[in-house]
């Protein structure tokens, strides 16, 4: 958009709210003169007062001429005939021009001016209008024989009235009869300024009175020597043209006025550019026609050429300073400007939400130039206000953010002075600048040397309107939307620039794990990061992950306070994983695995594995075995429930999906019995067999080899673990016993035995004593009991002296006159297994020493063997089955019992005693 004379909007100024104190201080009338914001110049043909922003008040600006006691109120209209214009910068800045051949100005010999104006401000804020009074003379000679002046709201052209006219004149091909017009109208003479009628020339002619010309909106008057005629722009009677290419706006009149020498016509023409200009971001080119061809018929010379600004002519120095160019070209004056230049402003604008600015300067242009045939010269001076078309000037955000320092750090610009931060909307609402740099953001405003601005603001990480997510697990990029709030003064336009900055750092710090273990728990610690409790913990539970959720949590009392959280995990639950079990020992392993949500992110994971106690097998002393087999990780697909032992109709006890518990006896469910040098080895085996499989017992998919293992004197259990992956079989024996007890029966039949509250028993000399030594509890058949030695001692110690052979190696001792005799054994209700039993008898008898009863007591001690059936061997073939017959009469001594013992020391022996038997006092029988 061109921008030229049309412009000015009104006479009115619409602008600027100043606040009150400068009101104050100016609401009384200064002299001009004193007062440095209101400065009045000559300009040549025109005055020109200014009025400093600072003095700009209220809201609406008058212009008043003094013309003697009479005040004019100068109203756009008027002021376009009259010669005045008025323009004000968006702050309050005005200039007003005032032609020297304008009306109110009292000219003395077209040679000195006076003006006098009063400028009055009105505003809603003002209880009185504040006025300042202005006069100024100003001194302009000599005038060119025409001058024409545009101005932006009119077109002025003063002539040099010639004193002997040509009474009849050549013009566009009209000629007018002096006589003629005189005598047509008579009252033509008292016309005022002897002015009598107009023809405009529009190009076709239109005539109008002098009365109807200035109802018009025309101006018209005569000075001392000159004819002054003056019109707006776009009027009825006026016309545009071209030249050379620049629109041009054409006021071309006749005028008939009364001279003491009669009437005379003369022609006036006025053209004044209304365009070209081109702009390019850096530079405004204005051109006018060098010939201007509305004013000028023959050839001309061009004398002087001027470029000026705000209507002042700028020297050589000053135009090379401000990089303004004048040129003539064959065909135009052209006067380049620089966009930005200091003598014009930028003004911010918001188009569409976006930022543009414009750039407005009043060039001036005055050149002379001479008619060859004439002589006559003509001054053109151009007032030529332009504003370049909006530039889109889209602010920079520059992101000056260092992620380490964990702060945003960002600057929006550049804007022009007029330009205000308001506030930002953040994603928390908005906030102002004030409630900005209270919460801790820091705003500020540069400035630059040449009145630009940037805003430039900080904003912690930490702060709630930067938004932050994880790009991965160890990165956090935080996000900062903002809305900047600007507003244009002094209209107060707002406008909003969207910005958003984005930054990322590596500073994820992720929760850690830490764990011990006791007996029976595991105990495992969670120590947060930096995300805090923002994550989900999972628990290895069968081969996959199930989440620590509320009931988990309360089931492994889970405890927590800001940093940490802890469970305690018992071995034996679901969430423990079984890696091998061994006879006395589990190895359980516990493991965590914490997920950040919501990306799932595995953001760190936990294995603890510790050895807890657990007996598997249990042996007990009446021939019960217990076997607990255990589902290991490495055998998934185990289903304890079909855990059976060889014989496969023995199922377990009880079984759950990780256990299977056996309980059966060792002479049943295919349990094998090996004996060893001094073990007796029972063996069965846990396994599970694919039941559609024909290979299946050559081939199970799992085997526990469990057994117990028996010592003469203690039962020991031992387990052989075997499964697919552990070739390693791990012994460690546990303890039992296996027990052998002798009994004295009350008679022969051995149905009643004394007890142990019975002792000590009381027996006649030579009544027999009936004696059974039993394995207990034992149902193993293979197992035969052999007595390799009985002896009798008169005290409780076995191995005291004296002592009497009842037994040796198995027989009865043929020494003894009161010989021992073996009973046979058979089964019956409460004997079942008749080899584990032996009865035999002897007589009562008592030590003698020196032929004197000693004492009337003795002890009867035997020595037990359990034997292989299946290997009779030695004392093992049987009770007496190979007897020595050994016919040694000699009294058993200690040392032969001590060696016996020694000897009975390699076998698997048990040693077996009874309870004191008295002799009976009625008796009194020596051996
Ligand atoms: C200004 O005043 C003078 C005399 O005081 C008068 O002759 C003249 O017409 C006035 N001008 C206007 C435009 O009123
Ligand atoms: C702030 O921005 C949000 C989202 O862009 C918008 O919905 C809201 O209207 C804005 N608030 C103001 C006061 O501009
Ligand atoms: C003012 O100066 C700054 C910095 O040199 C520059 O970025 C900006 O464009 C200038 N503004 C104008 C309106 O020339
Ligand atoms: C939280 O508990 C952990 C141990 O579980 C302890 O080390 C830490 O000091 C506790 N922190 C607070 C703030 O109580
Ligand atoms: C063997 O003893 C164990 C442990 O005392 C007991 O649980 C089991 O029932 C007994 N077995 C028989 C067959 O008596
Ligand atoms: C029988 O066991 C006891 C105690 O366990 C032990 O002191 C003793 O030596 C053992 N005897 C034999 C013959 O093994």
């Amino acid at each position: 958009m061109l921008c030229v004379h049309g412009c000015l909007v009104g006479w009115i100024l619409l602008a600027v709210l100043v606040p009150g104190h400068q009101y104050q201080r100016l609401n009384s009338k200064p002299n001009s003169h004193s007062n440095p914001g209101l400065r009045s110049d000559c300009l040549g043909n025109v005055m020109r007062i200014t009025l400093d922003k600072d003095l700009a008040v209220g809201s609406q600006l008058e212009i008043e001429a003094i013309n003697g006691s009479d005040i004019i109120q100068l109203s756009s209209t008027l002021a376009a005939q009259c010669g005045y214009s008025m323009e004000s910068d968006p702050w309050g800045n005005t200039k007003i021009f005032a032609s020297l051949s304008g009306c109110y100005v009292f000219n003395q010999a077209d040679a000195t001016f006076q003006l006098g104006l009063r400028l009055r401000m009105y505003g809603d804020n003002l209880p009185q209008p504040v006025e300042y009074e202005v006069t100024k003379m100003c001194s302009y000679s000599p005038w060119a024989s025409r001058e024409v002046l545009c101005d932006r709201n009119y077109m002025e052209v003063s002539t040099l009235m010639v004193p002997t006219v040509t009474p009849v004149k050549a013009f566009k091909g009209h000629r007018f009869q002096q006589e003629s017009l005189s005598n047509a109208i008579p009252d033509a003479i008292s016309a005022p300024n002897s002015i009598w009628k107009m023809a405009f020339h529009t190009p076709e002619m239109k005539v109008m009175v002098l009365e109807d010309f200035l109802i018009s909106g025309y101006g018209a008057m005569t000075t001392p020597k000159r004819l002054v005629l003056r019109s707006p722009y776009n009027m009825p009677e006026t016309y545009s043209e071209e030249v050379a290419g620049v629109p041009m706006e054409v006021f071309s009149v006749s005028t008939y006025y009364k001279e003491i020498s009669g009437l005379t016509v003369m022609d006036s023409v006025a053209a004044c550019p209304t365009g070209g200009v081109l702009f390019t971001d850096e530079a405004i080119t204005w051109h006018v026609p060098r010939r201007v061809s509305p004013l000028i018929s023959g050839s001309v010379k061009i004398l002087e050429t001027h470029m000026g600004i705000d209507g002042q002519r700028l020297d050589k120095a000053k135009m090379s300073a401000r990089h303004y160019r004048l040129s003539v070209t064959s065909t135009h004056v052209v006067i380049e400007i620089p966009v930005g230049s200091p003598d014009g402003y930028y003004k911010s604008h918001a188009l569409n939400e976006e930022y543009h600015v414009t750039f407005t300067i009043e060039p001036m242009l005055e050149f002379v130039w001479k008619a060859d045939n004439t002589q006559a010269d003509t001054r053109y001076k151009v007032l030529f206000p332009i504003t370049t078309p909006m530039m889109l000037r889209p602010p920079q955000v520059i992101d000056y953010t260092i992620p380490e320092q964990k702060v945003f750090d960002v600057l929006l610009g550049p804007f022009l002075h007029d330009v205000e931060l308001l506030n930002f909307n953040f994603s928390v609402g908005v906030l102002t600048v004030a409630e900005s740099n209270s919460r801790g953001f820091d705003v500020q405003e540069h400035r630059f040397a040449n009145g630009s601005k940037t805003f430039s603001l900080r904003v912690p990480f930490s702060d709630e309107v930067v938004q932050k997510h994880n790009p991965d697990p160890l990165t956090t990029s935080y996000f900062l939307l903002m809305v900047f709030g600007l507003l244009i003064l002094p209209e107060q336009t707002p406008f909003q620039y969207l910005a958003e900055v984005e930054a990322s750092l590596e500073d994820v710090v992720i929760p850690t794990i830490t764990g011990t273990c006791d007996q029976k728990n595991f105990y495992a610690s969670v120590k947060y990061g930096s995300g805090g409790a923002n994550f989900q913990t999972m628990l290895l539970n069968a081969g996959s992950w199930r989440e620590l959720d509320s009931d988990l949590a309360k089931l492994y009392h889970l405890t927590e306070n800001s940093t940490h959280f802890s469970i305690i995990v018992p071995h034996l639950s679901p969430d423990s994983t079984f890696e091998v079990v061994h006879s006395n020992s589990i190895l359980a392993r516990l493991e965590l695995l914490l997920v950040q949500i919501p990306n799932m992110w595995k953001l760190n994971d936990f294995s603890l594995a510790c050895f807890f106690p657990l007996t598997t097998t249990e042996c007990y002393s009446n021939g019960t075995m217990t076997a607990l087999a255990v589902k290991v990780e490495s055998v998934g697909n185990l289903n304890p429930e079909h855990l059976t032992l060889r014989d496969q109709s023995c199922k377990p006890a009880f079984s759950s999906d990780r256990f299977a518990l056996f309980s059966f006896n060792l002479n049943s469910c295919g349990t094998t019995r090996t004996f060893f040098d001094n073990l007796m080895v029972y063996e069965n085996e846990i396994a599970m067999h694919r039941s559609t499989s024909k290979q299946s017992s050559a081939d199970p998919e799992y085997r526990h080899i469990v057994s117990c293992y028996y010592l003469t004197n203690d039962t020991k259990t031992m387990d052989f673990l075997t499964t697919p992956r552990i070739n390693d079989p791990i012994a460690d024996p546990g303890v039992g016993h296996l027990v052998v007890q002798m009994t004295l029966s009350k008679d022969a039949s051995y149905d009643a035995f004394y007890q142990t509250e019975d002792y000590p028993v009381v027996k006649y000399l030579r009544e027999p004593l009936y004696f059974e030594v039993a394995l207990m509890q034992s149902t193993d058949s293979q197992i035969q009991l052999v007595l390799e030695n009985c002896w009798a001692t008169l005290h409780d110690d076995r191995t005291s002296v004296p002592s009497w052979d009842l037994i040796v190696d198995s027989c009865e001792n043929l020494d003894d006159r009161y010989l021992t005799v073996f009973h046979p054994v058979s089964a019956d209700a409460r004997i079942q297994v008749p080899s584990h039993v032996k009865h035999f008898s002897i007589k009562m008898f008592t030590f003698t020493r020196d032929e004197t009863v000693v004492k009337g007591q003795v002890f009867v001690h035997c020595e037990a063997v359990l034997c292989d059936t299946t290997k009779p061997d030695g004392i093992c073939s049987g009770q007496c089955a190979n007897p020595q017959r050994n016919a040694n009469p000699s009294r058993p001594t200690s040392t032969k019992r001590g060696r016996r013992a020694a000897e009975a020391g390699q076998q698997q022996k048990r040693q077996v005693s009874s309870g004191l038997i008295l002799l009976s006092d009625s008796s009194n029988e020596t051996i």
